[in-house]
């Protein structure tokens, strides 16, 4: 028995930001950004919060997949832009769409949360707990950067993706990995909250470890091996080869970082599914609003091999390879 992706949707707020729309706000061009980073333009809301945008993703997939809100057995959702600390965005979603009978929680990895959530929902499907699940990955990033800092701030976007998920004797998840290196914690942060009361004398000042923190090569570095290293086990593990895959959908965080994954691994970078240039980086969202698309291209059939792999804050990463 395995886990397989029925149905895949993805939602975005309307509102488009170009690289020269960045140049008015932070002292960068059109050109930088490009280079460095293959990211033409993002999306950026203009009010909605995170569980509106996997509210919109939920109700696609119900559509998608032909299931009733009730019929849903488990929601997770992925996401380091809660609307709140409680309640999760699972409940938020559980009520917005009807699914009554559902579980809720959310979880948190990064970049990497979409794999681990449908790592989890694939868990809980396997022993047969569950048949199915609703796996989100969510994000307003635009809330948590800091909008005077063009090393981060021209990089991310908002957005959600997701998938319908049940129970198959056929096709499905062949093989995954999560994994995380929480030593390396601090070359990527976001969301720090100072440990104020009215007991201790700590000011009343902003904390600048609120917003998104990186050191950039640092994590380049991390993505590049970690991707591979996985990418590599997980192939070796299935005895699938490299040649046999039709597509691998990457967490979409710079193309740079994509073309030296595709090199050391010898996959051609063709296979590579990218939109960075339309979404930016859209951390739990990239992987499974790239694989939407990639779907609703009709680009994969029934039995083709694909991967979806990333890495991001903790720091972790995490690979999927599936028969479509
Ligand atoms: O989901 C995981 C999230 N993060 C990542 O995946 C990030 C991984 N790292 C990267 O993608 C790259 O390191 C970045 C795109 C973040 C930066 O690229 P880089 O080639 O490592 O550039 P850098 O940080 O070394 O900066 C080069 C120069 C610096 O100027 P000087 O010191 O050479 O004069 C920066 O001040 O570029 C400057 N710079 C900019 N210039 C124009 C940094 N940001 C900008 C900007 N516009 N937005």
């Amino acid at each position: 028995m395995t886990t397989r992706i029925i149905a895949t949707g993805a939602y975005a707020p309307g509102q488009v930001i170009t690289n020269d729309d960045m140049a008015k706000v932070v002292d960068t061009s059109d050109e930088w950004i490009t280079q460095r980073t293959g990211i033409k333009e993002r999306h950026i809301s203009s009010g909605e919060n995170t569980s509106v945008l996997a509210v919109n993703t939920a109700r696609q997939l119900l559509c998608r997949a032909g299931k009733k809100a009730e019929d849903i057995d488990l929601i997770i959702i992925a996401s380091v832009t809660a609307d709140y600390g409680t309640p999760s965005l699972g409940c938020m979603v559980q009520k917005e769409i009807g699914a009554s009978n559902a579980v809720a929680f959310d979880i948190t990895a990064a970049c990497s949360g979409f794999m681990f959530a449908l790592s989890i929902a694939d868990k809980y499907i396997k022993t047969g707990i569950y048949n199915n699940a609703i796996v989100i990955g969510a994000e307003t990033l635009s809330k948590i950067v800091d909008w005077s800092d063009r090393s981060t701030c021209v990089l991310f976007g908002d957005g959600a993706g997701g998938a319908y998920v049940e129970k198959s004797q056929t096709d499905g998840i062949i093989e995954e990995e999560i994994g995380s290196k929480g030593e390396l914690y601090d070359i990527l942060t976001e969301g720090h909250t100072e440990c104020k009361n009215v007991f201790n004398d700590k000011k009343e000042e902003p904390d600048p470890l609120w917003y998104v923190n990186m050191n950039g090569r640092e994590v380049f570095k991390f993505a590049t091996k970690s991707v591979v290293k996985s990418v590599e086990r997980v192939l070796k593990n299935a005895g699938v080869t490299a040649d046999e895959i039709k597509f691998v959908v990457p967490h979409q965080a710079n193309t740079r970082i994509v073309d030296v994954i595709s090199n050391k691994l010898g996959i051609p970078h063709e296979k590579f599914y990218m939109n960075i240039d339309r979404y930016g980086n859209t951390s739990s969202a990239s992987i499974p609003i790239a694989l939407n698309e990639l779907n609703e291209k009709g680009l994969i059939e029934r039995g083709d091999k694909v991967i979806l792999t990333g890495f991001g804050g903790g720091m972790t990463w995490g690979t999927m390879l599936v028969s479509w």
